[in-house]
């Protein structure tokens, strides 16, 4: 039985359809991946089914009684709360139950005895749900899923709102986790975790037995959680049952089968047009030219989608640094307390240096501090006097602006023309660079952002995990680009698949923490 039924959706955004008469379908357990490039329309489906968007036809059923949790690509959580506070909220309807229990003990000291006895039952009812909901050890729950996340890293009296956003999005996916809902809906929920935590959430979702809907453009994950797969791809959703490389089989196949009936297709167009072109005017053969005219007409015409263009990346290279781009002494990174032991850095001319980290150590605290954004606690960091850097950030303010006028503000000697193409070229249309910032899809977004650090020379690249909201072609042609810079590399990323061709060298930051791991 389906517990949720979204029949012959459409939607569009400015006239530009998004979605065309999509169905879709979730069964009880289901594990479904939601795959498509960026900018398919994956998070509006997803906004679509949890009723935050209305589409502009179709319809939206869910079974009665049923309860999801909904992870946004794009959280936020309000101020005044630590991390275990909003993490307890995943139980507060436990919470109630407790309470009304323990206003039923108050109100037994001036009860009769019948009603002592009607509320010692109720009493037991609650007691009951709560020792089966395992309420009296939900901060052992709470401690484990915080581990497995690492919010126990950040610690969870933090108050949320001094949060970075890829903590946040932690707090709220252990959140959602806790909840235990009977359907889960997680919008690329990996981009904020580091590898060890990816595998934790990769054996939870395996062994979880209700139904869940992802999105995520982490194939190795993706393909080990999921068993369905839903493709969006211009306009249309496509049901595959099996795993994502089952999905790529039946898909190249249907592709080609799709490919040959359109070449016999147009063969036979092209035949019965020339049939007509040439017997159409002797009156002998003019009734024969018109029935194959009325046959050409009834032909229902198969369309082939023209194959969407690809982004290229490409970084401009500055002129060199000297043997030494960046050296740190006796470095200890950290805000009030330390981060690190003191560790001794050399980032060495033209090298290619991937930064990964276990346990929440603060890698982006790392780069900063490697770029004298932030001082250090204690050492000396020192630059090459050539340094320029093509810094990207982790994540940025969501802005009003349109794309184009975001881009044209940071390079405005550029002519309309200039800044449309270098736009076009990292995969953005017309459509896309009128539209706010805000309203773009997470890869768009990446890659306005990309698009920008491209115009500027530099002789060092600094990435904070420029992989997050980028799809497959993305991805790759990003790994192609910085490979093939000229100039030094640092690179925070948990995509080891992305960044094992790529660098020269590899800094695990978690044998240089303070903390016992
Ligand atoms: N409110 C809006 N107004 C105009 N256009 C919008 C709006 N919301 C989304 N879009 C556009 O609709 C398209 C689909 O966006 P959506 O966020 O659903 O993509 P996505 O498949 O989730 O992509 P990604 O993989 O990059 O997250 C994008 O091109 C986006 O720019
Ligand atoms: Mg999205």
């Amino acid at each position: 039985m389906s517990i949720l039924n979204a029949l012959n959706i459409s939607h569009s955004f400015g006239g530009r359809q998004i979605l065309e008469d999509a169905s879709f379908r979730l069964l009880k357990g289901e594990h479904i991946g939601l795959i498509g490039a960026n900018g398919e329309g994956k998070s509006t489906f997803l906004k679509i089914i949890t009723g935050e968007m209305t589409p502009e036809i179709g319809t939206v059923e869910w079974c009665r009684h049923i309860t999801y949790g909904y992870l946004d690509q794009y959280s936020s959580l309000g101020k005044g709360k630590t991390i275990k506070d909003v993490l307890r909220d995943a139980f507060s309807h436990l919470n109630d139950l407790e309470a009304e229990m323990l206003s039923m003990y108050d109100k037994m000291a001036d009860a009769s005895d019948d009603e002592i006895a009607v509320l010692m039952e109720d009493v037991g009812e609650i007691q009951e749900i709560l020792d089966m909901s395992g309420y009296y050890t939900i901060d052992t729950k709470i401690s484990e899923y915080a581990n497995g996340l690492g919010l126990a890293d950040i610690g969870l009296d933090r108050d949320v709102s001094e949060l970075s956003g890829g903590q946040r999005s932690k707090v709220l996916l252990a959140k959602v986790l806790l909840e235990n809902p009977m359907i889960l809906i997680l919008d690329e929920p990996t981009n904020f975790l580091d590898e060890n935590h990816i595998e934790w959430l990769t054996n939870f979702l395996q062994n979880y037995e209700n139904a869940f809907i992802l999105v995520s453009h982490d194939i190795p994950f993706l393909t080990k959680v999921t068993n369905i797969i839903y493709h969006l791809e211009n306009t249309n959703l496509t049901r595959y049952k099996g795993t994502y490389e089952d999905f790529l089989r039946m898909y190249d196949l249907k592709k080609q089968q799709v490919e040959q009936e359109y070449k016999k297709q147009q063969k036979k167009i092209a035949d019965l047009e020339d049939f007509v072109a040439r017997n159409k005017a002797r009156a002998a053969t003019a009734t024969l030219a018109r029935s194959r005219q009325k046959e050409l007409d009834k032909i229902e015409r198969i369309t082939i989608a023209p194959e969407k263009i690809k982004p290229t990346f490409n970084f401009k290279s500055d002129r060199s640094t000297g043997k030494i781009a960046i050296s740190a002494e006796n470095l200890v990174i950290g805000y009030d307390l330390p981060l690190t032991k003191p560790v001794n850095l050399t980032v060495e001319r033209n090298k290619k240096i991937a930064i990964k980290g276990v346990n929440g150590l603060g890698k982006s605290t790392l780069l900063k501090t490697l770029l004298k954004l932030i001082p250090p606690i204690e050492g000396k960091i020192e630059h090459d006097q050539f340094l320029s850097v093509g810094y990207f950030e982790q994540e940025e303010k969501c802005s009003d602006k349109t794309a184009l006028q975001e881009f044209w503000d940071e390079f405005p000697s550029l002519t309309n023309a200039e800044a449309r193409s270098a736009l076009a070229k990292c995969g953005l249309t017309t459509e896309h660079i009128t539209s706010k910032m805000k309203v773009l899809s997470g890869g768009e977004n990446a890659k306005v952002r990309l698009c920008k650090l491209m115009q500027k020379e530099s002789n060092i690249l600094v990435l904070d995990e420029p992989t997050n909201h980028l799809d497959i072609d993305a991805k790759e042609e990003l790994a192609r680009a910085v490979k093939a810079f000229k100039g030094t590399v640092l690179l925070v990323s948990h995509e080891p698949e992305f960044y094992n061709n790529v660098v020269d060298e590899v800094w695990d930051v978690s044998e240089w923490s303070t903390k016992i791991v």
